[in-house]
């Protein structure tokens, strides 16, 4: 059972710090495949499912912003056969999740260059900004085509942008971060990286600065609400000291 009450169930005075934003890098799907003899894909379509049970549980214990990892700038190194079925997979779900959106409440939005996307992939991204604007509440960022150092090499060549059409004020951290494809969500207070490796593989390299990191064996496709309830757990055990006493 899960350990964090859904708002609803929740009483006012239950003591828990549920994070406003939790990063999630989903990682771990080829291998839970292998492990299975199946075929990578199966493991990415898994995975598909995965983040659907955690975008939901996430909206359920009142956190508000849920950001995670799809496919980076470095994952077009795969063979065109994965990089294919993992595209065919996007427009799938969000095929799906177009029709489901507003029942679910759960907005979409996503982070990275997706205009080197598909012209089906695209417009499906089109259609969930679309809803995603006439709505409120908890929003998902799907990075897709996402890099770190990407994201930060774009916002200062728009920073570059604006000095050249005239911007006079200063360049502070601030504007910088309005910047990213994050601008306006506060950086997450929580990552969490299943599947075992202990890198960030140039994901929110600058949204991380200060943010508690947990890594845990458990395989992307494998991961459940329970995962989610112990990452918080260990999350308020830790004392975030932001440089101060
Ligand atoms: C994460 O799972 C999904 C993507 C990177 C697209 P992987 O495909 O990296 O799975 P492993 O790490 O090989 O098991
Ligand atoms: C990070 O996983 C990217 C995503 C989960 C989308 P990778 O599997 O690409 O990372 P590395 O290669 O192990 O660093
Ligand atoms: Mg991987």
């Amino acid at each position: 059972m899960a350990l964090f009450k859904s708002k609803k169930e929740a009483g006012d005075d239950q003591p828990r710090t549920v994070p406003c934003h939790i990063a999630v890098i989903m990682d771990g799907n080829g291998r839970w495949a292998k492990k299975r003899g199946l075929p990578r894909t199966a493991g990415h379509a898994a995975g598909a499912e995965t983040f659907r049970r955690v975008a939901t549980y996430c909206r359920d214990i009142g956190v508000k912003y849920l950001t995670v990892y799809a496919f980076s700038t470095e994952n077009w190194k795969r063979p065109k056969e994965e990089v294919d079925a993992i595209m065919g997979l996007l427009e799938k779900y969000l095929l799906e999740a177009i029709e489901k959106m507003e029942r679910d409440h759960i907005r979409l939005k996503f982070f990275g260059d997706t205009s080197v996307l598909s012209p089906v992939l695209r417009e499906r991204i089109a259609e969930t900004d679309a809803i995603s604007a006439r709505m409120d509440g908890f929003q998902a960022n799907v990075c897709l085509n996402y890099g770190g150092r990407d994201e930060i090499v774009r916002a200062a060549a728009r920073w570059a942008e604006l000095a050249a059409a005239g911007e006079t004020e200063p360049l502070t951290e601030e504007r910088f971060s309005g910047l990213l494809w994050s601008g306006g969500i506060p950086d997450p207070e929580l990552l969490i990286r299943p599947g075992g490796e202990l890198r960030l593989s140039n994901f929110l390299l600058w949204q991380s600065a200060y943010t508690e990191l947990i890594f845990t064996d458990t395989l992307w496709p494998d991961f459940d609400a329970r995962e989610i309830d112990r990452a918080i757990e260990e999350f308020n055990r830790r004392d975030r000291r932001f440089g101060g006493l």
